[in-house]
């Protein structure tokens, strides 16, 4: 799984989940660019890569398509190149009845997980992939695959990237590979709330017994953006440790 030679844009790349991923990529001999709202995350972030002089921070919010327009267009001016775009940067600002949410928790979670996958998707596809070819990466959750509670609108946008999947994959083929993950549980802020306080009693309910690490989700972002995945496309690849593969409970 060499990516030498390539470049990587990571949203999201300046901690969690992202930034395992830009690492792992980084680690695999590619250029990678991470990008998130906040300075100070990303250069944090840019001390824990080995070399620096591979890395390239680019500040932007993902919920504008004329920032994803730009950001795209940084990290081909910087690096020279487009080859992996990694679609990671996601948030959650409702907890509860989805018959409960705001309308501008529903806009902005929409924007950014949702939206987002496209219009990053989009300028990668016109600015350079379209002439170059390229591979995608879109990531998912668990959420998008069956009801959750409290966590309704984040699921049906994490539906909606599934999908976006699909349908990328098949109109940008065959130069583009467009794949997702859908991670379980994860031990990131994003999921502090849900798993800080009752760690034991959650794992307790995850077949390989513990919380999923950044690293357990990087290791697949690697194969999936490599071409060890060369006849890979449209899939979600779903890693949460068996939460999904449980008994029905006895229906039928
Ligand atoms: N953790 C889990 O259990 C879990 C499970 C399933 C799926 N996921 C998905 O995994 C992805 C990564 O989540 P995570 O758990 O690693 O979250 P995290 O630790 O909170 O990291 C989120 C990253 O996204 C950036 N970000 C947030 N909003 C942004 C915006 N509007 N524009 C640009 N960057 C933004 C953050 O940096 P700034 O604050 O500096 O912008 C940060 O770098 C998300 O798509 C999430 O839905 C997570």
């Amino acid at each position: 799984m060499d990516l030498e030679g390539r470049t990587a844009l990571v949203t999201g790349g300046s901690r969690g989940i992202g930034l395992a991923i830009a690492q792992k990529i980084a680690e695999a001999g590619a250029r990678v660019v991470i990008s998130s709202r906040r300075e100070e995350n990303l250069a944090q972030a840019l001390e824990t890569f080995r070399d620096q002089t591979m890395v390239h921070a680019v500040t932007a919010h993902v919920g504008s398509r004329l920032e994803a327009d730009r950001l795209v267009r940084a990290s081909i001016e910087h690096f020279g190149s487009l080859d992996i775009v990694v679609n990671n940067a996601g948030t959650n600002p409702h907890f509860g009845p989805l018959v409960d949410i705001s309308d501008s928790q529903m806009q902005k979670t929409y924007e950014v997980n949702q939206a987002a996958i496209l219009t990053h998707s989009a300028a990668a596809w016109h600015q350079w992939m379209r002439e170059h070819g390229g591979v995608i990466l879109n990531i998912a959750s668990i959420g998008g695959l069956g009801p959750e509670s409290g966590l309704g609108w984040y699921s049906v946008t994490k539906a909606a990237v599934i999908h976006l999947t699909k349908q990328l994959a098949w109109e940008l083929a065959p130069s583009v590979r467009v794949n997702a993950i859908a991670p379980g549980l994860v031990r990131t802020e994003l999921a502090r709330g849900l798993w800080e306080n009752n760690e034991t009693e959650i794992t307790s309910r995850i077949p390989l017994r513990r919380l999923g690490e950044p690293e357990d989700i990087a290791q697949m972002a690697l194969v999936l953006v490599s071409d060890a995945s060369s006849w890979v496309t449209g899939q979600t690849i779903v890693i949460d440790g068996g939460t999904t593969n449980q008994p029905t409970g006895g229906v039928g």
